[in-house]
């Protein structure tokens, strides 16, 4: 048992914070946004993450997990603090470290004893060196005893509490082996492989984890595109290639693409990295821009249908969120598909079964945001599926048929049957499908 402070409350720090309070350590959650942290004490979660409540409710009942806003009571006889606070992109796709050093500047600012700093957020190479400069050089003039851990995560929203519970593996990366051994006892419950390292490899595994994942995507929607092209099917052919153990099956569902929080500021920041350093990131620069192409082939398909001209043409739009199982809005397809589809002059109804919240505050006003699947599609030119709700694979389509003007379906994550469809009257359109090709 341990005491353990997590600085940020999102989507890391408090399945991280929840996560390490549920294995019996006694945990505080710490975050400048007081509606949170108010929220959070009224058993309110700030995300919706499945099965979050339960462990946070759990652990707080049991006494073991507290939330604050001041970093002086928080960081109270505290060996252990965990940096989870957020990392956007910057203005040239540089990661945006500001909230990370606004971090370490209030933790200095407060501690007294000895403690280690274990970084958690995705930061760039270096930046582990550069917060221990911050801290061996403080401004304040107090000397500090500390030790500085890199342990990126891994995680995905949707399934956090499980991967964190059941990782892969946890990398930590620190020039000091004794505070390696310290983090290690706390992940010891886990029973996972350990990749000790140091600071700079453990944050260059994180950026090009995920930069190599978002490649296995960008990939397999470039054969998608070839696909439609000479007939073939971009389903069967990542069965195909799956099947080899080198190659693997997950990440090869063609789609519109990827979004979130991570994947597209970890590459542009990894490719900012690159270029800071001298060298071209030639794949990484191919693999932003194939992505940036594949959300708008959903538009291109629908000028096609609709020959060039979607003004006053009703689109209903299933899924917001970025992808299925999370609120998140950062960086959505949807969100660019829908607003190409306005400049166009569309009428754009839609509805997704957790990120209506979040995608009020950045879609355009004009965009009808309604109670239910059908309500979206009542009177619509056309479908589009832009996220993969288990709730949307069992679509009532007999009933869809009555409401839409046309039956008109495009399946941007290949979650129908399309001969189903089809045998409905429905005009289909999948990603990569050559026989549904447009
Ligand atoms: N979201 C994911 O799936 C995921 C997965 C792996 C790694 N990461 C990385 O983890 C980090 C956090 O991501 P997130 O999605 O949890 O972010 P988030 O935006 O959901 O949460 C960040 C939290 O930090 C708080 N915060 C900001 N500055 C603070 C400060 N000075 N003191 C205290 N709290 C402060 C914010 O108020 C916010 O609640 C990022 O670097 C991200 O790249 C995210």
């Amino acid at each position: 048992m341990k005491k353990i402070t997590v600085i940020g409350t999102g989507y890391v720090g408090l399945v991280t914070g929840a996560c390490f309070a549920d294995l019996g350590n006694f945990v505080t959650c710490l975050d400048i946004n007081k509606k949170r942290i108010d929220d959070l004490h009224n058993g309110v979660m700030p995300i919706y993450e499945p099965g979050l409540d339960q462990i946070v409710e759990r652990s707080y009942k049991a006494g073991r997990l507290k939330f604050s806003t001041d970093y002086a009571e928080a960081l109270k006889d505290v060996e252990i603090i965990f940096i989870a606070v957020g990392t956007p992109s910057g203005e040239n796709g540089e990661a945006d470290l500001s909230y990370v050093e606004a971090a370490v500047q209030s933790i200095a600012e407060v501690i007294e004893g000895p403690f280690i700093i274990v970084d958690k957020s995705t930061v760039p190479v270096g930046t582990g060196d550069w917060i221990d400069g911050m801290l061996q050089n403080h401004a304040n003039g107090k000397t500090f005893d500390f030790s500085v851990v890199s342990n990126p995560e891994f995680l995905r929203e949707g399934s956090a509490i499980g991967d964190f519970m059941r990782p892969d593996r946890v990398v930590l990366g620190s020039k000091n082996p004794n505070a390696i051994a310290a983090i290690e006892e706390l992940y010891a419950p886990l029973r996972c492989p350990i990749v000790k390292t140091d600071i700079r490899t453990a944050e260059m595994i994180k950026y090009a984890s995920n930069a190599f994942l978002a490649t296995k995507i960008s990939f397999i929607n470039e054969i998608a595109n070839i696909c439609e092209k000479v007939g073939a099917d971009v389903i069967d052919v990542a069965k195909g290639m799956g099947l080899d153990n080198r190659i693997g099956p997950k990440f090869l569902n063609a789609g519109i693409g990827w979004g979130g929080s991570c994947f597209p500021k970890d590459v542009k920041a990894l490719a900012h990295i690159a270029r800071e350093y001298g060298t071209q990131p030639q794949l990484l620069e191919a693999v932003i821009k194939i992505n940036q192409t594949q959300r708008m082939r959903i538009v291109e398909k629908l000028e096609l249908i609709f020959d060039g001209d979607l003004n006053g043409k009703k689109i209903g739009v299933l899924g917001l969120a970025f992808k299925a199982d999370t609120d998140d809005m950062r960086e959505s397809p949807a969100a660019d598909i829908i607003g190409a589809l306005v400049k166009k002059g569309a009428v754009v109804r839609s509805y997704d079964p957790e990120a209506m919240d979040q995608a009020r505050k950045i879609l355009p006003d004009a965009v009808r945001l309604c109670e239910n699947p059908y309500q979206a599609l009542e009177d619509a030119d056309a479908l589009v599926l832009a996220t993969e709700w288990n709730e949307f694979k069992q679509l009532d389509f007999k009933k869809v048929s009555k409401l839409m003007a046309r039956k008109i379906v495009i399946d941007g994550r290949n979650i129908w049957d399309p001969e189903f469809l089809t045998g409905l009257g429905y005009r289909y359109y999948g990603v990569g499908l050559g026989k549904y090709a447009i």
